[in-house]
């Protein structure tokens, strides 16, 4: 199955037009675009290509609460995945594990597409990766039953901070949440052009989420760049194979 590009613009950028030109430069296969919810329908006319997804939605479908959005409203204007968990909202907005549980089972049943974001602090890590992982299985717990997603690991320390996981240590995450939930999973945090392919180039690694970056039009051709470079890379590697076998 081809690896995920999810690119997280968060609060960026300034504009509807400068998000348009964003857009295109990042419409291409494999790539999962997760816009301001405000300009998704007007990025939707522009891609043909890329997924859409929104950052946020609220549980419920309807109703007196303003100023949010629901998974429904999501998906009418183009969108098809939506992220969940991440750790700017836990952080900045008080999202609990109960109020997570809550926003899969609605974009669940409005049939979006989830990347659920989960990651242990620092605090944690220092402390050793078995520390990290019991964090994250305790995070994995509010997922509920008959809900299927992707996961993205995202070590809180990770993200924003140029200082990415090693490698090694991500992929041994990943599987370990694989062995949990037995979904994909994708790797995130200070994720760029020069380091990208140490992520995507490992088996296990499912995909990247990049925030930062995505929004930076010369790290973004480096991005793609690289991902085309890894395509080729892993296309000769099968026809190599095939000849072996033949
Ligand atoms: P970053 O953010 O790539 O800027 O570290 C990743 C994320 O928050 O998803």
């Amino acid at each position: 199955m081809a690896k995920i590009i999810a690119l997280n613009w968060k609060l960026n950028p300034a504009t509807e037009k400068e998000a348009r030109r964003l857009a295109l430069l990042s419409d291409k296969k494999g790539v999962v675009l997760f816009a301001p919810s405000i300009f998704l329908g007007s990025i939707a006319e522009k891609t043909t290509k890329a997924a859409l997804g929104a950052q946020n939605i609220f549980w419920e479908q309807r109703g007196a609460f303003t100023g949010e959005i629901s998974a429904s409203m999501v998906k009418s204007v183009g969108a098809e995945w939506i992220l969940v968990g991440h750790s700017e909202r836990r952080k900045y907005f008080g999202e609990t594990d109960e109020v997570v549980a809550k926003k899969l089972e609605a974009a669940a049943r409005a049939g979006l597409k989830i990347i659920l974001c989960v990651g242990e602090p620092w605090s944690i890590r220092k402390k050793g990766v078995e520390e990290a992982k019991k964090f994250v299985a305790r995070q994995l717990k509010s997922v509920p039953r008959n809900v299927s997603l992707i996961v993205a690991y995202e070590p809180v320390w990770a993200i924003g901070t140029g200082k990415s996981d090693v490698p090694e240590e991500s992929a041994a995450m990943t599987k370990f949440i694989k062995g949990i939930t037995g979904a994909r999973v994708l790797y995130g945090g200070s994720v760029q052009g020069e380091n990208i392919l140490r992520f995507l180039d490992r088996q296990e690694i499912d995909g990247v989420l990049i925030g930062g970056a995505s929004v930076n039009k010369t790290e973004l051709k480096k991005i793609f760049n690289q991902v085309q470079r890894s395509h080729l890379t892993s296309q000769n590697r099968n026809r190599e194979l095939r000849r072996f076998q033949a």
